[in-house]
Parts: C-alpha cells; structure tokens; sequence
C-alpha cells in the first residue's frame, strides 16, 4: 500500500480534520480540557481527584481522502470512543472536528443523521445484523432508510452481495451464517450505501485467524480497488501494519505516535511505543530509503538497483544471492546503497538507518 502520497497529502483537503479533540466521562466534564493542571495528571490520578475519565485527550489528527488509517492501542485505551466521536455517536467535550471541512460539531440532528446515513458507515466488531431478516434485506437496510424504492435497494443489495463473496447466501437469516460470513454482510450493509469513508470497530477480532486473514485481504482490496478512505481500530499490531497507510497509537486516550507502520517500527517515539513493536519482524516493514547508506568509492557505479520502497527481506534476497551490494535507485538516480552488514544491522535492530534524501555528492546517475 503507497503511504507516500497520503502521508504528503497537504495539497487536498483532508476527509476529517480533528484538533484538541477531548471526550471526559464523569461529573463536570467540561472542565477538565480548559484546566491545564488537571490535564496534566496521569489518567489514574485525574479518575482519583476529579471522578472523571479522559477517554479522549486532546488528540489532533488528519485523515487523507483514500487512506486507511489505522487507530491501535490496548484495551480501554480510548479507540472506540474516538471514532464514535467522529460522527458524534459520543459527543465530544471539546476541540474541534471537520468533515470535508465542514464543521461536525456544528450540525443539526439531521444534518448529523445525514452524515451518518450517507457519509461514514460504521462497521462493528458484533455485526450489528438483524436477526430475523434475510442477508440480502439486512444489506439493503440502510438503502431502506434512506428511501430508495424496493427494486432498486434489492438489485444494490445483491451487488454488494457480490462483491464480498457471498453470491448465494441473500436468503437466509444471519443466524445461519458463520462468524466470517456475518462480518460479510456487515461490511456490504455498510458499502451499500456508498459512504466516503467507512469506520470500522474491531470488525475482525472476534473472527478466528484464517478467516481474519481473509477479512484483511477483503479490505486492502476495497481499499486499492476503490480507493475509499477508511478509520480502522484495533489493538492487533500485525493487522494494524498490514492494513495501515498511517497509524496512530493510543494510550490513556493520548495519541503517543502517529505514523507510517514503517516509522513506527523503525523510530519508536518512547519505550511504550517500543515495547508494543518489538516482536515486529523489522525486515518486513522498514525499506531500503531507511535502511541505506551513502554510496562509497565505485559503489554508486555497479551492481544490480532496487526501488527505495522494497522492503529489506526482499533486499537480502538480492544481496544474497549476488553476493555483492545493491543500488537504490530512483528516477535514473542512486540514492544510496545497501550491504550484508546494513541489511543485519537493521534485522537485529542496531541501526534503522537514517535514509531520507541523497547526499549531494555521493548520489549519481545509474
Ligand atoms: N460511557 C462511559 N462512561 C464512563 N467511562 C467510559 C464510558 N465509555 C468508555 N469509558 C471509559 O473510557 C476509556 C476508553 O474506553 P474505550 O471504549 O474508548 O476504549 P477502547 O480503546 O475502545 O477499548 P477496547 O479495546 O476494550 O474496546 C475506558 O477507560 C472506559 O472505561
Ligand atoms: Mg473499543
């Protein structure tokens, strides 16, 4: 999945803009975010003095048109609230929050419903379906509400049937489909109605792990077939740097890092951070742009030239196999190179590198 262009994306507008965005649970709520010392406390010490909880705390966030992005954290950490505040299914306490630039906070009830219905389709981790309706009514439900004739919310509702695999199925009751089958559903109900951008709540963390894999192949296939923008939680680090363009981590209603999985793996922002990716196979996220180094003497003249963005478990196979160097190359140009030692400094965690951009002189023409 590119991560470049949406990380970059300043030039469009951002599907949502969130800023300073709090949500307390408790007595006298609003007056937490505007208190600078009670803000300062840890969540324990806030629950303690005030008896309220900081789901949210002051988090500040863009979400680009066609990116998935990704919000990780343990339990309780704050996740589900803040997507819920999103489309204000949880009214946040303070800060501000944009839709297409228009300003959430400020919608009426059906201005807010109208958001909800055409704009942001949730997607639950219980399926949410309607137990004694048939798949097929049960997809074309949000198509009912919005008051599309039969005919046609019926001839939709089998499309979207296609589309996640479960041609056949349109006449049996939820209850009489397997856990993976029901999440199905859930998502084609949610596409039905053809929002911008989906949310999605744990959808995969009751689903066993084989069809879970299939799950995430579903959506990274939604997501490059049609581009649409999705808000992904969950607390499952793997899922999270499969499906995530960018990620942010959360604890205690904070945002501790927002980045690319790649920039998560690689530069930890603290010790939580990296203790929550220290298992992550680094090989498999970090690319030859971080992992590289300045070409030295002739390097930058032979051996075989990959792309900046291959990932170093593919770079060893090359390297192994010539024996030699390998160039990074982009545009005709050599950006750096990588060798065994570089390619294991970054395997064992010694060095992630420092990448970025070619060093004046040691970049040359391939
Ligand atoms: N209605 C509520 N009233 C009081 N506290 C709440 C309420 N809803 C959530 N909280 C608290 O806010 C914090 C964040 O909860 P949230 O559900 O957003 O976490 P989460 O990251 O989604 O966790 P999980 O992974 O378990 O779903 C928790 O401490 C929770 O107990
Ligand atoms: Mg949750």
């Amino acid at each position: 999945m590119s991560t470049t262009e949406h990380a970059q994306g300043a030039a469009t507008e951002p599907v949502f803009a969130v800023r300073n965005l709090w949500k307390v649970f408790g007595p006298k709520a609003e007056r937490i975010p505007g208190d600078a010392r009670l803000g300062e406390l840890s969540a324990a010490e806030l629950t303690a003095r005030t008896g309220c909880t900081a789901a949210v705390r002051d988090v500040s966030f863009d979400v680009h048109p066609g990116e998935v992005f990704v919000v990780m954290g343990l339990s309780g950490s704050g996740k589900s609230t803040l997507v819920r505040c999103l489309t204000r299914l949880i009214e946040p306490t303070s800060g501000t929050l944009h839709i297409d630039g228009e300003d959430v906070r400020a919608m009426d009830k059906s201005r807010l419903r109208e958001l909800r219905r055409h704009r942001a389709a949730m997607v639950f981790q219980h399926f949410g379906l309607l137990p004694h309706r048939t798949v097929l009514d049960n997809i074309a439900y949000g198509l009912e509400i919005q008051g599309m004739g039969k005919v046609e919310r019926r001839a939709r509702a089998e499309e979207m049937l296609a589309k996640v695999g479960l041609d056949r199925l349109g006449d049996r009751r939820p209850g009489q489909l397997s856990g993976g089958q029901q999440q199905r559903v859930g998502l084609a109900r949610a596409l039905a109605t053809d929002p911008e951008v989906l949310l999605f709540d744990e959808p995969f963390s009751a689903l066993d792990p084989l069809i879970r894999r299939d799950m995430q192949d579903e959506v990274v296939r939604l997501h490059r077939e049609e581009g649409r923008t999705m808000v992904f939680i969950t607390h499952d680090l793997s899922e999270a740097l499969r499906l995530g363009d960018r990620i942010a981590l959360m604890r205690d209603g904070g945002v501790v890092q927002l980045g690319t999985p790649e920039e998560i793996v690689a530069a930890p922002a603290d010790d939580y951070v990296r203790d929550f990716v220290r298992d992550v196979p680094r090989e498999q996220v970090i690319t030859l742009r971080r992992a590289m180094r300045p070409a030295v003497g002739d390097e930058a003249i032979t051996g075989a030239v990959l792309p900046p963005s291959t990932r170093v478990v593919d770079a060893i196979e090359a390297v192994a196999r010539t024996g030699e160097h390998v160039r990074v190359g982009e545009d005709g140009n050599v950006l750096g190179v990588v060798c065994h030692s570089r390619l294991l400094s970054v395997v064992a965690g010694l060095d992630s590198g420092h990448g970025g951009e070619p060093r004046g002189e040691k970049a040359g023409a391939i």
